[in-house]
This record gives C-alpha cells, structure tokens and sequence, in this order.
C-alpha cells in the first residue's frame, strides 16, 4: 500500500525507519502528469532498491516568465494510482511552502556553472538553477541512496551529475531510456498541448535525430548535418531553438573526427516546445 506524505516529518519518520532496517531507498523526483515513461523510470528504480519514493512537485522556479507553468498539466489522481501500480511505496507531495519556506523568490539558490549556459540554459535562462535548486532540496528531504532520472533530459542529467559529485550527494545516479510513442515522438507530458494537426508533425524531431546520427556515421561534417537537420525542422513547420552535435559531455566537437556523439534538438510547434536527443557512436557516455 503506497503512503502519500505532505509534511516533512512525516517523511524523515518514514524513511528513517527503513533505514533502521538498512533498506535501501530508491527516488523518482517528477513534475507529475506521468506517463509510460515515467512509471519506466519506477521500474528501473524497483529493480535497484528495496524501497522507492517518488514526487509529484510542479516547480515554479524552473519556470522562466512567461512559459507553461500555470497551465502545465496537473492529474494528482491519475498519478497516485498509476504509482501504486507501478510498485512505488511513498508519494512525496510537498506544498510550496513546504519547499520553500521562505518563498520561491526568497530561496537558497544552487546554481551549477558550465554546463547550464548552453543549449537548454541558453534558450531558458535560470531554468538550470531552479531545477539544481529543488533537486537538492528534494535530495535533503528524501535522503535516497539512487535516484533516477530519464535520459531524455540530457541536459539536466548532466546538471544533476555535477551536482551530486560537487555537494559530494551520496546518491547514486541511475539514468532511465527515453520511451517513444509508435511514431518515434518522445513521451512527454507536453505532448498534450499539440493540436491533431500538429501530432504526427512532431514525430519528426526523432527523424530528423536519425538522420544527423545517419549522416555523421556517414562521415558528414558538422556543420552540414547540422544545416540539414534545422532546413528540414523549418520545413515541417517547426521554429527551430537549436539542431547539434556534441559530444558526450555536451561540449562542441571539432568538424570531423570519430567518437561518442549526441545530437540534440529543441524546436516549438505553434505553442509547444519539445526537446530530444539521441546519443550515438563508439566511447564512453557521459549519460551513464
Ligand atoms: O525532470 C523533471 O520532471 C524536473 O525537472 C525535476 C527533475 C522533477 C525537477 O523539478
């Protein structure tokens, strides 16, 4: 039977007694309105962990002015049974205040340096610091031993990995495959904001990752696959954000050369923007 928590000594009780019986904790932290992909990501946490705790918490500092957070999908309901379904023991659900007890705007800031000011932190500013900052509060408050975060984030897991080595978390990462719909699109719960018209549109961003993974295999220069891939976004009606190749730990590889790569889009369909990736090539990853 899964317990829902909104108070904070409520959760340390809990999970200070599993530990007393030296179980270890896994953690889920998400924004909610989950999906296949999500209850995924509790599998895998299932799979590693004796205990598993998830969050529901829509965060407002990751939210810059003007994007999606007032109408950012919210089913409390639908997410608490499709946790218990999938395994999960605990269903953290704290309130605003709880998170912030000074208020959003008042709060201890974490901001990661490097990584953060591209790509996704060049298109949303401030967005990095308030996912840095929630996630190690909710790391404070839940004191896991894994925590699990899907790949199709590439970005944020690479903040959450400095993160965790720089604050010396002692928190293991685990890093859950990105799920696609029959099409090739990328669950996502801002899915839902596309028109009918604009659905199978969309399905295009994983082709297109197909493609640049297809002609850089093929030796294609950097430029040109990158050129190809935001002509073919345009023409399918998309307002490209930014069409790459990078290496595995997201800095600029020179024009040629073998090794890991990852290409990552970010485009917006009418009032939806959708980011994926897809990583390829021999080497390490830096995703894990
Ligand atoms: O990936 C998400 O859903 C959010 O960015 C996270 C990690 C739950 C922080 O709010």
């Amino acid at each position: 039977m899964m317990e829902t928590i909104r108070e904070l000594p409520r959760l340390r009780t809990l999970i200070a007694g599993w530990r007393r019986e030296e179980l270890r904790v896994a953690f889920v932290p998400t924004m909610g309105n989950l999906h296949a992909g999500h209850f995924s990501l509790l599998r895998l946490a299932r799979e590693h962990a004796d205990r598993v705790v998830a969050s529901v918490f829509v965060n407002p500092t990751q939210f810059g002015p003007g994007e999606d957070f007032e109408r950012y999908p919210r089913t409390p309901e639908a997410d608490a049974a499709g946790l218990e379904a999938a395994g999960c023991d605990a269903l953290w659900l704290p309130s605003v205040d709880t998170m912030y007890p000074f208020g959003p705007q008042a709060t201890v800031q974490v901001s990661v340096p490097g990584v953060t000011s591209v790509l996704e932190g060049a298109h949303r500013p401030g967005h990095f610091d308030g996912v840095a900052t929630v996630v190690a509060r909710l790391f404070n408050q839940v004191q896991p031993d894994i925590a699990v975060f899907g790949r199709k984030d590439y970005q944020q897991l690479a903040v959450i990995r400095y993160l965790v080595r720089d604050l010396a978390f002692p928190i293991q990462l685990l890093a859950g495959a990105t799920l696609r719909e029959a099409d090739g699109l990328a669950m996502s719960s801002r899915n839902q904001y596309l028109s009918a018209a604009e659905r199978p549109v969309a399905a295009e961003i994983h082709r297109v990752l197909l493609q640049m993974r297809q002609e850089t295999l093929a030796g294609g220069g950097r430029d040109a696959v990158e050129q190809a891939a935001r002509a073919r976004l345009t023409a399918a009606g998309f307002a490209v954000d930014y069409a790459v190749l990078r290496r595995p730990d997201l800095s600029e590889p020179a024009d040629a050369g073998p090794g890991p790569r990852v290409a990552l889009v970010a485009a917006r369909l009418g009032r939806t923007r959708l980011i994926d990736n897809l990583a390829f090539g021999k080497g390490p990853s830096a995703s894990g």
